[in-house]
């Protein structure tokens, strides 16, 4: 069985082909960074027009570079929710669409459930249960995960996710957007001596987390410098080790309350070296298994919904013809 995925939810355009025996086929990405960029930011109206015009030529490519055909495809897989509503229903449309022209099923995947999938895309897989952290630019979510589709939300962010928090860090910093990345790169230079920032939450019982006071934090020690590139470097490192230890106190929490041994690290932020090596460090002292995507399936990519997709498309109903984008969609209890 092959299932087309197509991610539409914010500003990368994806399209993968999974089979169910063979695993992932191919998948294609197309990035609106460079068009956003002049903006500092997203603008949902252009994400969306931009999805209108590169996702039927995306399709085909996938499908060529495959070397399959429309007919080949058994079920399409497509982002219906949570993300830019504009954005979600060029996807929606688009997937509802095909299946019907095709005569195949059509099956909307939560967002994050593509995220909190996408290390079962790797050699390693991990088995359930697992906690999982989902660190992106829109939500930061502490999930225990039984089995696919049964998703306990154990914490989350009460105000900026991480992703969000360093892009306005960044932004702060005088780095182009999407400035996680970028971030990342100047803290290298900085100086870890030199800024002791705060570990938002980390002194009180729970698993949510906050990070808009880390970001005033960084403002203002930054307003109390010249802002020379040593200081910039040296803020840009505070802020990275700050998050970087708040998501490892967290995570360390979510093991102890659920006594389990698996962590599972997801979404954009997950492809930060720096907390990569925090988390990795913390669960071996925990003696606990931690699991990443590979680099390129941390950020946004049709291959996790494709997959998310597929894990579905067996067991439940066909979806109706009504096209339909979930802007807020919470992940607690998906398929019950
Ligand atoms: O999962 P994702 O691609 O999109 C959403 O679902 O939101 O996450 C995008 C976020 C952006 O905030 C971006 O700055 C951040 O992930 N990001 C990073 C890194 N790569 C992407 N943040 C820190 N370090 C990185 N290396
Ligand atoms: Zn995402």
């Amino acid at each position: 069985m092959y299932i087309l995925g197509i991610e539409t939810s914010c500003d990368e355009t994806g399209v993968a082909i999974y089979h169910s025996k063979q695993g992932l086929i191919h998948h294609c990405l197309y990035s609106q960074i460079a068009m956003h960029n002049q903006y500092g930011g997203i603008v949902p109206e252009l994400a969306s027009r931009d999805h209108i015009r590169k996702l039927i030529p995306l399709i085909d490519q996938c499908l060529q570079q495959s070397k399959l055909t429309k007919s080949d495809i058994n079920g399409i897989a497509y982002t219906s929710g949570p993300g830019l509503v504009g954005a979600l229903l060029v996807g929606a449309s688009t997937a509802k669409s095909l299946a019907w022209s095709w005569g195949i099923p059509a099956i909307g995947v939560h967002h994050m459930e593509g995220h909190l999938l996408a290390p079962m895309l790797e050699e390693n897989p991990p088995s359930f249960p697992f906690v999982a952290l989902l660190i992106s630019g829109g939500h930061t979510l502490l999930v225990e995960v039984k089995a696919i589709g049964d998703y306990q939300l154990l914490g989350e962010s009460l105000d900026d996710a991480a992703g969000e928090a360093f892009d306005k860090a960044a932004k702060m910093l005088n780095l182009a957007y999407p400035g996680g990345p970028l971030l990342s790169k100047l803290a290298e230079q900085g100086n870890p001596e030199r800024f002791k920032f705060p570990r938002p939450m980390t002194d009180r019982p729970g698993l949510d987390f906050s990070f808009s006071g880390l970001k005033t934090f960084t403002m203002n020690t930054l307003n109390n410098t010249e802002k020379t590139d040593q200081d910039r470097a040296d803020v840009a490192f505070a802020f990275q080790h700050a998050t970087a230890e708040t998501l490892a106190i967290k995570c360390k929490r979510a093991l102890k309350q659920t006594g389990l041994k698996r962590l599972v690290v997801a979404g954009g932020v997950s492809a930060n070296t720096y907390i990569r090596e925090t988390l990795i460090r913390m669960s071996h002292k925990e003696r606990a298994e931690v699991f990443f995507p590979r680099p390129e399936f941390c950020t946004d990519n049709g291959a996790m919904i494709a997959f998310a997709g597929y894990q579905h498309i067996l067991k439940q109903e066909p979806e109706s013809l009504c096209i339909q984008a979930k802007p807020r969609w919470p992940i607690n209890n998906l398929y019950s």
